[in-house]
């Protein structure tokens, strides 16, 4: 899995720097390209000398090389990695990376890199436990870096307890299993729908729902980090598309994502129907605003929408997977299964209004899949970018 890949191995000033070294022959053995980066105190602990002799290039520290002036760009560097694993990261380290403390080569190369980083504590037990590290880490989690629990064990201070950096063959097994994950989806095309969709009533008015979009941009997401190529059709929603290979089509009424969705299809390995789509739409839309004062009082005739989901589904190949969503007040279990056999879908994502951790604009969710062969899995509440990546294990 890491053969040919490139890795920034970021190295503090801890003790268990002396471990780092054999994480860089393990590293290279695996047949990765291994870029060091140390911070100043990491020099104490560790000679750059062994580790430029075993990476097979100079390690970097300073913003300057001294002798040439020659200027070590972070952004170059952070561009270069598939991923960096910072090992060991030291309380100092944690807390400058979680505030964007830029003051050292590892944590500018740390805040420039677009890649997936892993962080491997190691610091004395009382320091592991201390609320500020703890906040950091917290911090560090939420910004989508891995951490590399720190093992329980006998620690420098001559102490025994939680802090010891976990050994580098545990930590090759981390970056192993993401790099797995990360190419899982390789060469699969995938449709995403997300987001509420607007009809409009005139110009300055319309029908809309609560949904953020929040759960189909994980979606999107996360197929992409593990290599899909994404189409997203997205509803207005007010949210960046995330990164990697995903295309945007924006579009706002449920007769355009039908019509996006019809014509993108056909290309697609799966479609996740993730969008909120509004079941009805006004029969005419008014040329101008409607004003209160000549209109008086007015009645909506609503006219239903086509059912995306079910018009992909009377299309679908056996070789494409067609996933849908339900969002149900009563009867919850019931009424998915008539969904997923009406529309013919090959999973339905069961979510709970009732429960407070899941639905509309919210961060968490909590679900339950279901596969048309009877097969189902519940999961507990999680964010969204976790739920999305069970969604995506059990599904495709
Ligand atoms: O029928 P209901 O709206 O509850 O079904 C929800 C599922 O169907 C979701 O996957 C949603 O994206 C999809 N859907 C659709 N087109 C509609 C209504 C719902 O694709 N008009």
């Amino acid at each position: 899995m890491l053969k040919g890949k490139h890795i920034i191995l970021g190295i503090s000033g801890g003790i268990a720097a002396y471990k780092s070294v054999h994480l860089l022959r393990l590293l290279r053995k695996a047949g990765a390209e291994v870029q060091v980066v140390i911070t100043p105190a990491g020099k104490e602990f560790i000679t750059p000398v062994t580790l430029s002799s075993l990476s097979g290039k100079p390690v970097i520290s300073e913003f300057f090389t001294a002798n040439t002036g020659q200027w070590n760009s972070h952004v170059d560097l952070g561009l270069w990695a598939d991923a960096m694993v910072i090992a060991p990261a030291t309380a100092c380290t944690l807390a400058k990376m979680a505030t964007g403390v830029a003051d050292n080569m590892l944590v500018t190369t740390y805040l420039s890199a677009k890649a997936k980083v892993f962080a491997a504590p190691a610091m004395d037990l009382d320091m592991y436990r201390h609320p500020s590290t703890a906040r950091n880490l917290d911090t560090l989690r939420a910004d989508g870096v891995t951490l590399i629990e720190p093992a329980e064990g006998y620690l420098a201070s001559g102490l025994t307890g939680k802090g010891r950096m976990e050994e580098p063959e545990e930590i090759v097994k981390v970056i192993e299993a993401w790099m797995d994950a990360s190419a899982s989806l390789k060469g699969k095309k995938i449709l995403v729908t997300a987001g509420p969709t607007h009809e409009n009533i005139d110009p300055v008015r319309f029908i809309g729902n609560y949904s953020s979009g929040k759960m189909g941009y994980a979606l999107a997401g996360e197929c992409a980090a593990r290599g899909a190529e994404v189409c997203l059709v997205s509803g207005p929603v007010s949210l960046p598309v995330p990164d990697g290979d995903i295309r945007r089509i924006e579009v706002t009424s449920a007769a355009e994502m039908h019509a996006a969705c019809l014509r993108e299809f056909p290309g697609m390995d799966a479609a996740i129907m993730c969008a909120a789509v509004a079941d009805y739409a006004p029969a005419v839309c008014s040329d101008s605003k409607i004003k209160r004062e000549t209109t008086g009082e007015i009645t909506l005739r609503l006219v239903p929408n086509p059912d995306i989901a079910a018009s992909l589904g009377a299309i679908k190949t056996p070789e494409q997977k067609l996933i849908g969503f339900a969002l149900e007040t009563d009867n919850e279990h019931a009424n998915a299964l008539s969904k997923l056999r009406r529309k013919n879908l090959d999973f339905i994502v069961l979510n709970s209004l009732r429960d407070p951790l899941a639905g509309f604009g919210k961060d968490t969710n909590k679900v339950t899949v279901i596969a048309a062969t009877g097969e189902e899995k519940s999961f507990p509440a999680k964010s969204k970018t976790l739920v999305a990546a069970d969604i995506i294990d059990f599904t495709l």
